[in-house]
């Protein structure tokens, strides 16, 4: 139990501390989240906090169910607890439920528009557009401008505030180390960490919303270059059998010019040469979409702009 609680705390603090560049350097944010999408480290990491998650509860539930049997409400074999602790320890059920709530909003708003898209292949489509799986940018502007976004995430942190000083505590009492001199300091030192941690939360949560209402991650122009980098980047992924299909019949029909087979074979020439108009096409009107998608992109934190904006990039050359 100690064990999944010490790791779990430490995957929050990872996560404020990646949150808070974020705040810092919104461009760099985004990379680290490219970096952290559907690789297959992130991946692993990804499952094993999942098991965590799950060890965690589990061992929670027995260890409350045997607890009970054993001692009813007296819960630790030596027991030095403090006022303040008390409402909190009767209430990790319920704190722990809040966590669990908030962790399924938490998780619908983020981990299911980006990790698991780019696992699917496919896109989250907001307003009609899609948005890049890695722009983190993007996904904190979609959920920040939302009213209810902040007051959720508050619940849950003051939820999980309680429940961390808690789990510290419980923690220490646990594995014995509660005696007058080390319990208050150790006790003292939990909270310092759960309050940095929650306070930074609390901070992100309030900047994350000012600049989702200022639509500041829509328009920032360096973020929108980004969004445009990545949103190619899916459409040349996507497109890639298409592409690599092309440049096999433009060898195939180099190949017939070449041993002259094309003048002997003409069938099998125009059967290339239909095949690859197919192909052509099915890959410009890939393009075109990519193209309007990016312009509603664009777009997106200025709905009544003029339509007009530049084509970012040419259409792919084996294509043309
Ligand atoms: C200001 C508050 C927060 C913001 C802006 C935020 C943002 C994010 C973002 C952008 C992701 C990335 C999803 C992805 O790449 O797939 C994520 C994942 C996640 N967040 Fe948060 N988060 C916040 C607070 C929290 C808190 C307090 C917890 C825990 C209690 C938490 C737990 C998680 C988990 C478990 C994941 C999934 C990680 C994975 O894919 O392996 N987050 N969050």
């Amino acid at each position: 139990m100690a064990l999944t609680g010490i790791c779990l705390v430490l995957f929050v603090t990872f996560h404020v501390l990646m949150n808070a560049v974020a705040i810092v350097w919104p461009v760099a944010y985004n990379k680290v989240c490219l970096f952290l999408g559907a690789n297959w480290y992130a991946l692993i990491a990804s499952a094993g906090l999942g098991l965590l998650v799950v060890l965690h509860i589990i061992y929670a539930l027995v260890l409350t169910i045997q607890n009970r049997k054993a001692r009813g409400n007296d819960r630790y074999s030596v027991s030095a607890r403090p006022k303040s602790v008390e409402w909190s320890s009767q209430n990790m059920l319920v704190l722990g439920i809040v966590v669990i709530a908030f962790l399924g909003v938490h998780l619908v708003q983020f981990w299911a528009r980006m990790q698991a898209q780019e696992v699917l292949g496919s896109l989250y489509v907001h307003d009609g557009v899609e948005l890049p799986a890695a722009a983190g940018t993007l996904f904190l502007q979609v959920a920040f401008e939302q009213w209810y976004t902040p007051v959720i995430y508050i619940i849950g942190f003051v939820a999980l505030w309680f429940h961390l000083n808690h789990g510290f505590w419980s923690m220490w009492q646990s594995i014995g180390w509660n005696n007058d001199n080390w319990m208050p300091r150790l006790k003292c030192i939990g909270s310092c960490w759960v309050s940095f941690v929650i306070g930074l939360f609390v901070l992100q949560v309030a900047v994350f919303t000012i600049r989702a209402n200022q639509k500041y991650y829509y328009n920032n122009e360096a973020l929108q270059a980004q969004y445009a980098e990545m949103a190619e980047e899916h459409f040349n992924h996507a497109t890639e059998p298409i592409q690599n299909e092309l440049k096999k019949i433009q060898q195939e029909a180099q190949a017939l010019q070449n041993s002259g087979e094309m003048f002997t074979n003409p069938e099998k020439m125009q059967a290339l040469e239909e095949r690859f108009g197919q192909l052509r096409e099915e890959l410009q009107s890939e393009y075109m979409q990519f193209t309007k998608n990016l312009e509603k992109l664009n777009n997106l934190g200025n709905p009544n702009a003029a339509a007009a904006q530049e084509a970012p990039a040419a259409v792919p050359a084996v294509a043309q």
